[in-house]
């Protein structure tokens, strides 16, 4: 059994050798690459790849090197139909997923138009457990042990940044962060910053990440892209000195909550006011330090004019309800 996992191990690897060499003898693709200002070191040290418009190439490659179709089906490589084995990741952008070790546990592979699904990711394998781990983090541990961390969603995002020397940045690869990934941060560090894509997606997987990773004690600050974008987007439009000034601006967890929720508000309006502080304290919630508590509460207080008392009174009823 254990031999078993070392050899979808050696498969990945010789897998992820393979697309890295598709990639580099279809210069069209590598043109993709260059063109979403990725450069040829970064390529090859994230070991990017091409998986070949092919139903077989792979599944192939690998027979010839020994290793049968059962395996490769259990290395999520292969699918398995009515007219057997064929390969899973055909005409894609391939993007191996390291551990925090640098072993290849899966792949990620993107289409190279607008079709759908834009990523394809391996399925869960015996090496491969969704949720446990971090993009990226192999790179960020070559630096030494971090300070903090910067988590953001994508391949791209993350490669983008370690290519710019922000080389403190992991992926949490689009699934809402887990209380795993949150334990994996905490082995090395106390401070995370958030910085998700600012659509709505990326707005919903903030506010549960925040619960989780404040539920594992992490100091979280936020950084906020602007405009509707990724960072990756960002550093492309504007560059990654403006991307340090983001990292400079984040704010912590809460406050950053306590802004988003009265910038579509107008608190001249007592309705708006009373949504306001129905907000804050679905936010203070998360919080389990009553002098915190008692800050933000006066806070709000400035912001609204609603006495501190009566909000945290809101408070202890919504933390009863809860339990
Ligand atoms: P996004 O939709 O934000 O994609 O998903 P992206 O990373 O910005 O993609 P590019 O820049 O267009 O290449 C964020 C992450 O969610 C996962 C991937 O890990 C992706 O990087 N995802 C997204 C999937 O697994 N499958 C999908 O179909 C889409
Ligand atoms: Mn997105
Ligand atoms: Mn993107
Ligand atoms: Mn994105
Ligand atoms: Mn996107």
């Amino acid at each position: 059994k254990n031999s078993e996992v070392e050899k979808i191990y050696e498969i990945n690897i010789l897998a992820a050798r393979y697309f890295y060499s598709n990639l580099q003898q279809n210069g069209d693709k590598v043109k993709y690459l260059l063109d979403r200002g990725l450069d040829i070191k970064t390529i090859k040290r994230f070991g990017l790849g091409y998986s070949l418009n092919s139903y077989t190439s792979l599944l192939d490659y690998l027979k010839k090197k020994g290793y049968n179709e059962d395996l490769l089906l259990k290395a999520g490589l292969v699918l398995k139909g009515g007219k057997g084995y064929y390969d899973r990741f055909r005409n894609r952008i391939m993007f191996p997923v390291f551990d925090y070790k640098g072993r290849v546990i899966g792949f990620g592979g993107r289409v190279l138009d607008d079709s759908k699904p834009k990523y394809l990711n391996s399925p869960e394998t015996p090496v491969f457990k969704k949720g446990t781990n971090l993009y990226g983090l192999n790179f960020v541990l070559k630096n030494g042990v971090p300070n903090d961390l910067i988590i953001v969603e994508g391949y791209m995002d993350c490669i983008k940044l370690h290519q710019h020397g922000v080389i403190n940045t992991v992926a949490s690869l689009g699934t809402a962060l887990t209380k795993e990934q949150a334990k994996l941060i905490k082995r090395y560090c106390n401070n995370v910053y958030l910085c998700y894509d600012s659509d709505a997606a990326g707005k919903a997987a903030t506010l549960r990440g925040i619960e989780v990773l404040h539920s594992e004690g992490l100091d979280i600050k936020i950084i906020n892209i602007p405009k509707g974008k990724d960072p990756d987007e960002f550093i492309n439009d504007y560059g990654v000195e403006e991307f340090k000034k983001l990292i400079q601006d984040a704010l912590p967890a809460i406050e950053h909550l306590i802004m988003a929720a009265k910038s579509n508000k107008n608190l001249d309006n007592p309705r708006d006011r009373v949504m306001f502080i129905k907000e804050v304290v679905d936010i203070l919630r998360i919080l389990n330090d009553e002098v915190e508590v008692q800050a933000y509460a006066a806070k709000a207080y400035e912001l609204t004019g609603i006495a501190p008392h009566v909000i945290l009174e809101q408070l202890n009823i919504a933390r009863k309800m809860k339990n």
